[in-house]
């Protein structure tokens, strides 16, 4: 092992001002900061402060002004339309990009004003996210899977001045027009916005209101192409929510300083790319990993990115992603562990992989969920090359452990995303926030300051901050992880701590589809549980106690409670199995008990706890869990 890491490591954690205030030379400023890491409002950590920007700038005029212009900057690939591929050198794209930053300026949008984004993974998505940076203007991309409630909280929360949407979507063969879901999104909202910008796809085109609903053809083909608004580096980039305990998301806010500064180091240090290179993320624009590493990172660092508008497989076979990579020269992959599952179970022995031609690709990254040891050694054996487990989270942007392959190599132990990369000071406590042990299991949590390119804040909500990420752990973020490290620093991240769970690499808010069954009119309590899945990772189920007097048949009742989760939060939640129960287990003090629940259907060992009502209760959720196909559910008593 040559020490970089550790070298790296240390300076990161003793010298951060020293350490980040060199790392940010990489990057083009207006004006330079008056401070690297600003600590005169703690626990409200600054970092660049008095620094002036431009993330759009970096992203891709830099490039284009330092003779790069004629590099491919994005390859959008989409077999659900026929195989289109379409090519944006960061010239083109600079200029795309330019002409919509000029579409929404003639909008009114100015800096500060906040843009959603509704799309699906089409390269106007970028172009759109690109244009507000350029502008100053902050977005906030909503994932096209969430229904029209999602997109309804987001916008009053948000207050948009434009939402930038596309006529539909299309899973696999499906599809699905998105404008009814906006115009539904709207009419619940208290928070209407000015105009909409809709990208008129062939495939169902909408229908557009007169004055309200703008073509986005018809708009770039008159628009002043608009150019780069200078930013404070401690300016809001994006929104982005993510779940929590409850249906109500959190906005994660970015900077432009700060995270531009860390993406772009995290491109050469853990991904080992070099600019040139072509680097793909197969996730969505609508999640972290799609804003981090399918748009900002990649382009800030001159590397080629790639937008698929397709899936692991059924676009059109488990080969989809290896005809990529050989197409595109893809250097570097990075995806869910779920997506390789999907392939793996398609097939098994990885013979459509022998139809490509591999030899430019290093390396698989995966994070988003746990990677289980199977699919690690699977992706190894077939892919004879490194596959790097490496964990974050919406709310730090970039990876807070990971083996940081352009440091140096470690060794890889499955079950462990390796150690913290550089900025990250991990520390593993107990109730009392001491440190535990190494080996032991305890509150996976960050000594502040966080680093660069970390949310600052919630939007609009520096209480709600404080409280979900600063409280418990005095001095120290919690992650929310639970986990542990062992002798030689290598973190183990075993579960969350709180309501979210992890769904085929989607983050989703248990809490939030409670909310959504309690409206059932004929529902008394439910508690919703991620059960173990060997696909998705998690699946949700949910158990309800229904009001006395309701004879209904079950069936349609737990019919109705699956529709209304898909119609309320989207498909993506894969919300499909509802059970009736008489009673749900409690404490007396009358929490349920949903870890007792999960660890029964789970088949993992579990305890009475001491502080249950009436310990008979959990016999008849192991009955309702075995009727519903968790057989083994009895096992576990
Ligand atoms: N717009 C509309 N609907 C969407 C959607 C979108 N952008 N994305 C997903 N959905 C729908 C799907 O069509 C599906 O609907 P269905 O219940 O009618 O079949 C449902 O939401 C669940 O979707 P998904 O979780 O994607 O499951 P899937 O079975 O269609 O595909 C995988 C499974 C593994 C192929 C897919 O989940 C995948 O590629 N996951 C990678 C995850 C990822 O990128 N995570 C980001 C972090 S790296
Ligand atoms: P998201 O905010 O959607 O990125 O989800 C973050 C959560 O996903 C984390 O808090 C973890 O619970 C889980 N997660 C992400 N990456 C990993 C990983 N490599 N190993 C285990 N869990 C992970």
């Amino acid at each position: 092992m040559s020490g970089e890491y550790q070298k790296a490591y240390d300076r990161s954690i003793n010298d951060p001002n020293g350490f980040w205030g060199e790392v940010a030379e990489d990057i083009v400023w207006i004006k330079k900061w008056d401070k690297v890491l600003d600590d005169s409002n703690v626990p409200f950590y600054r970092w660049f402060t008095g620094g002036v920007v431009n993330s759009c700038y970096n992203a891709l005029d830099r490039h284009v002004d330092e003779g790069n212009g004629d590099r491919l900057a994005l390859i959008y690939d989409s077999p659900v339309t026929g195989n289109t591929v379409r090519k944006y050198t960061f010239r083109e794209l600079r200029d795309e990009v330019a002409k919509f930053a000029g579409v929404l300026a003639g909008q009114g949008v100015v800096k500060g004003d906040r843009v959603i984004i509704y799309m699906p993974m089409v390269a106007e998505a970028a172009i759109a996210m690109l244009a507000c940076a350029r502008l100053g203007a902050v977005h906030s991309v909503v994932f096209g899977g969430f229904a029209s409630n999602e997109l309804a909280v987001r916008i009053n929360d948000a207050k948009p001045k434009v939402i930038v949407s596309a006529s539909c979507g299309i899973e696999v063969n499906r599809v699905i027009p998105y404008k009814p879901l906006l115009d539904g999104a709207i009419a619940l909202s208290d928070s209407k916005p000015e105009k909409t910008i809709i990208l008129q796809r062939p495939e169902s085109p909408a229908e557009l209101k007169a004055g309200y609903d703008l073509d986005w053809a018809a708009e770039m083909a008159s628009a002043k192409p608009a150019d780069c608004v200078p930013v404070a580096a401690t300016d809001p980039l994006y929104i982005l929510y993510t779940s929590g305990t409850t249906g109500e998301p959190k906005g994660v806010v970015r900077d432009n300083g700060g995270h531009m500064v860390a993406l772009k180091w995290t491109m050469k240090n853990i991904y080992n790319v070099k600019p040139g290179d072509v680097f793909w993320a197969a996730s969505d624009v609508g999640w972290v990993v799609g804003h981090s590493y399918i748009v900002y990172a990649p382009l800030f660092n001159g590397n080629t990115t790639i937008f698929y508008e397709g899936k692991p497989v059924g676009t059109p076979d488990a080969g989809a992603f290896w005809r990529l990579i050989a197409e595109h020269n893809v250097k570097v992959l990075f995806t869910a562990p779920t997506a390789f599952r999907a392939i793996k179970r398609e097939d098994p022995n990885a013979l459509l992989m022998k139809n490509y031609d591999l030899s430019k690709f290093t390396t698989l990254y995966l994070a988003g969920e746990r990677t289980d040891p199977d699919t690690l050694e699977w992706a190894m054996k077939a892919l004879d090359r490194p596959v790097i487990d490496h964990w974050w989270q919406t709310e730090t942007g970039w990876a807070i452990a990971a083996n940081c392959m352009g440091l140096e190599q470690l060794p890889v132990k499955p079950g462990s995303p390796t150690v913290p990369v550089p900025g990250w000071d991990v520390h593993v406590l107990d109730e009392t926030c001491n440190d535990v042990k190494r080996g032991d299991i305890g509150a996976i949590c960050v000594k502040l300051p966080l680093p660069p390119g970390t949310l600052p804040t919630l939007y609009n909500n520096d209480e709600r901050y404080k409280k979900s990420y600063l409280s418990e752990y005095p001095g120290h973020y919690a992650t929310a992880d639970a986990g542990f490290m062992d002798e030689d620093g290598y973190v183990y991240i075993m579960a969350r701590t709180d309501d979210v769970i992890n769904v085929a690499g989607h983050r989703l808010s248990t809490g939030g589809m409670e909310e959504v069954l309690a409206k059932h009119p004929d529902v008394a309590e439910c508690a919703v549980v991620g059960v173990a899945d060997s696909f998705k990772g998690q699946l949700p189920v949910g158990f309800v106690c229904l009001k006395a007097g309701v004879d209904r048949p079950y069936e349609d009742i737990t019919k109705e409670l699956v529709q209304m989760v898909r119609e309320q939060i989207g498909a993506v939640a894969a919300f499909k199995q509802a059970v009736v129960v008489d009673r749900l287990p409690k404490t007396r003090s009358g929490k349920i008990l949903r870890g007792t629940i999960q660890k029964i259907a789970d088949n993992e060992p579990w305890k009475m706890p001491a502080t249950i009502d009436d310990p008979a209760i959990l016999d008849e959720i192991k009955d309702a869990l075995t009727g519903i196909g968790y057989s083994d559910a009895r096992k576990g008593a």
